[in-house]
């Protein structure tokens, strides 16, 4: 595949594997992919079809066995540890499943705290403003615990968001939370990219949740199954349902 202007993120043929021998895992089988800059990706597949591994490695949090991946220009093979770190934390964005919250620490000190564990000193305008980008510029000063789930999603989402990453990836950000909650979220991330051109690349088991998206990529044993752009929830489902079935 080309690296083209518009893409925020590229995957070149990515192999992850663990172990080595009889015990080895494929964890991704030759993945090529690309992210255009201002879109909005859903991925899906199987439970261990790779979702997780294809995030970690597109986001420099874990390197591929063979293939290459670029983020915004930049060839993620061969930098060492040091700029691999950098780019991690300026250039890209990552929210789970769990908030990884600290408990003790207000919502502005959540949100600080990566860039401070960093040696920055941050802002507190930026740091108000991430805030107040994720709808809770009056809670800055509030503990996880006097938050709803949502609430807390979003304190995570402003923290991966107070470096301005080129790409957000989320792994299942709306797993732990209920429709209605999990919905705020989503529209978040949406209007992310409509309006602040952003780059989302998103894991979701939920149909709902993924046609939200531009795109919705389907992997099946750490291979490209296919894509479906512009798809309702109930063509998404269709589309799962049919890989559940496809055998190993
Ligand atoms: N650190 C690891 N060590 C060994 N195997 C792993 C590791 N991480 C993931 N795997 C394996 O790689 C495959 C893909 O995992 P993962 O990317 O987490 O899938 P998904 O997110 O789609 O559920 C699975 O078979 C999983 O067991
Ligand atoms: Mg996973």
């Amino acid at each position: 595949m080309s690296q083209r202007n518009g893409d925020a993120i590229t995957l070149r043929r990515v192999s992850r594997r663990y172990g080595s021998g009889d015990g080895a895992v494929s964890a991704l089988d030759g993945v090529s992919l690309a992210f255009p800059r201002g879109s909005f990706t859903a991925v899906m597949g199987p439970s261990g079809s790779g979702k997780s591994t294809l995030l970690q490695c597109a986001a420099g949090l874990d390197r591929p066995t063979s293939g290459s991946v670029t983020v915004g220009g930049t060839e993620l093979t061969g930098l060492g540890e040091r700029r691999l770190t950098l780019l991690r934390r300026e250039r890209v964005g990552f929210v789970f499943q769990a908030f990884n919250l600290l408990p003790a620490l207000t919502a502005e000190q959540n949100v600080a705290l990566p860039l401070r564990l960093a040696g920055r000193r941050v802002p507190r305008a930026r740091i108000r403003e991430a805030l107040h980008q994720v709808g809770l510029g009056d809670r800055a000063r509030h503990r996880p615990a006097e938050l709803s789930g949502g609430q807390q999603q979003r304190v995570a989402l402003a923290r991966a968001l107070v470096t301005r990453p080129e790409v957000l990836f989320a792994d299942e950000p709306t797993g732990a939370l209920d429709s209605r909650t999990g919905h705020e979220v989503l529209t978040l991330l949406r209007g992310m990219v409509d309006r602040g051109g952003q780059t989302v690349v998103m894991v979701t088991h939920d149909p709902v949740a993924a046609s939200r998206a531009d795109r919705v990529v389907f992997l099946v044993d750490g291979r490209v199954h296919g894509e479906l752009t512009g798809a309702g929830a109930d063509a998404v489902a269709a589309r799962m349902t049919g890989l559940e079935a496809t055998p190993c």
